[in-house]
């Protein structure tokens, strides 16, 4: 059983789950590889040499990466016979507002439907405010809209929402489908 991660991040948050999700995976026996599209040419991966894929986007501008959906799109037929797994992250899941989180599974779902694509598992993780990594003007959008949802406006740190025990959970789910286990006994497995 050869797995794979893959995911598209732009400051970094995709790629810390990603690789939490390859890091759980390979603990429980299941060898991982993670790639990042951000930084490599997708077109390059050779997906059909993996028996489980999962993949992760993160939401900007309302949109999930387009090299993500270029490589389900391209790896259908694969990706429709074995177990996938599909992970969203964005800020908007986290908002105060009901609509904002409302929305934020909703472009999860879309974006998975428009590339005909049903993933086995699928999740949608709280992202972080990387205010150190924007720009001027990127630092201005972004606290106005930390503002809308009720996230954090003091732009000289950064803030890490995501839910780890969720991440870990969501992976161990994953990991349990493929080596054929239960979610709980894997979880106690792990913990020893
Ligand atoms: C320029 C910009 C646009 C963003 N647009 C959205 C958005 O439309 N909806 C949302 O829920 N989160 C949005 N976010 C929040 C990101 O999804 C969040 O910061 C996430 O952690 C980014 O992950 P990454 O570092 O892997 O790219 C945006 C963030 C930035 C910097």
């Amino acid at each position: 059983m050869r797995a794979i991660v893959i995911y598209a991040t732009c400051e970094g948050q995709t790629e810390r789950i990603a690789k939490r999700c390859a890091d759980v995976m390979r603990r429980a026996g299941v060898a991982t590889d993670t790639y990042d599209v951000t930084r490599n040419d997708v077109a390059e991966l050779a997906v059909e040499s993996f028996d489980a894929v999962m993949l992760g986007s993160s939401l900007h501008y309302a949109e999930h990466d387009p090299r993500i959906a270029w490589c389900i799109r391209e790896h259908r037929q694969q990706l429709a016979s074995i177990p996938t797994a599909f992970f969203s992250v964005s800020l908007g899941i986290i908002s105060e507002h009901a609509k904002d989180r409302a929305e934020a599974e909703w472009l999860a779902d879309e974006f998975l439907h428009d590339q005909s694509f049903n993933p086995t598992r699928r999740a949608c993780f709280a992202g972080a405010l990387r205010y150190s990594k924007y720009g001027w003007l990127k630092k201005r959008l972004m606290r106005w809209i930390a503002e809308k949802s009720g996230s954090k406006t003091v732009t000289t740190q950064d803030y890490e929402y995501t839910d780890w025990n969720a991440v870990n959970a969501f992976a161990t789910d994953f990991t349990a489908l493929l080596i054929g286990n239960t979610t709980e006994r894997l979880q106690s497995t792990l913990a020893s």
